[in-house]
């Protein structure tokens, strides 16, 4: 795939404390490394002080137009140096407000992987509230910075995935995102669903 041919430019802001911990993640950041048209950023490896170098990200941001969220969850939310980063690159006057509406064709997708069931993110489950519910305020944020937001590629359960439910995943969401780098996405079908990865089947255009 050249660079001409590719459509989207996809950007990873990649976010785990722990990575030699991770199971799930390490594995599935191994084939997103090095793919025409997505850069991989791993924000905890650029920024171990979590000094955030603001127009950096800021220039990023404008080169790419798919930015993916992609990090465990926790605490129901992101992991900190996910929120110090959207507390000092999404400025005023850049992001939000006067003159701030460069983010305004850009889609905002998050991957995430959680320890809870999917069974136990809902109303009569343990954590109590779907994922999408404890997503709000990150779908608000991109709301006012008129960034689409699309709904998440969501892997549960990780502490009783097998290597094989892994690898799958893995698969899964590289297929998507290089769908999404081609425009080989069915967006009227993405919004109806409740994870990106539910059916990749319904939404990919191109099955490969
Ligand atoms: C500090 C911390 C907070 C966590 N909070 C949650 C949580 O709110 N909900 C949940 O389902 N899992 C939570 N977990 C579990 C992680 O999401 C899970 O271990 C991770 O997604 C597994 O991916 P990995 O193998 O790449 O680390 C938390 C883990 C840690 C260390």
């Amino acid at each position: 795939m050249t660079v001409e041919a590719s459509h989207q430019k996809i950007l990873i802001l990649f976010a785990h404390p722990a990575i030699h911990k991770s199971r799930v993640n390490r594995e599935l950041i191994k084939p997103l490394q090095n793919i025409e048209g997505i850069t991989f950023h791993d924000l905890y490896e650029t920024y171990p002080n979590f000094y955030i170098d603001i127009k950096k990200e800021q220039k990023l941001l404008m080169q790419h137009d798919v930015i993916v969220m992609m990090h465990p969850f926790y605490w129901y939310s992101l992991p900190s140096i996910l929120k110090e980063w959207l507390d000092l690159v999404l400025e005023h006057g850049f992001a939000y407000g006067n003159d701030g509406s460069v983010l305004n064709t850009k889609k905002l997708i998050s991957v995430i992987t959680t320890a809870g069931s999917h069974h136990s993110y809902q109303s009569t489950g343990s954590n109590r509230y779907t994922i999408l519910q404890l997503l709000a305020p990150l779908m608000q944020t991109a709301f006012l910075c008129q960034l689409e937001y699309l709904p998440p590629f969501v892997i549960h359960d990780t502490l009783h995935l097998t290597s094989e439910d892994i690898a799958k995943h893995t698969q899964d969401l590289e297929k998507i995102l290089l769908a999404l780098r081609d425009d080989n996405i069915d967006f009227a079908k993405v919004k109806s669903s409740s994870y990106l990865n539910t059916d990749l089947s319904a939404i990919l255009k191109l099955s490969s």
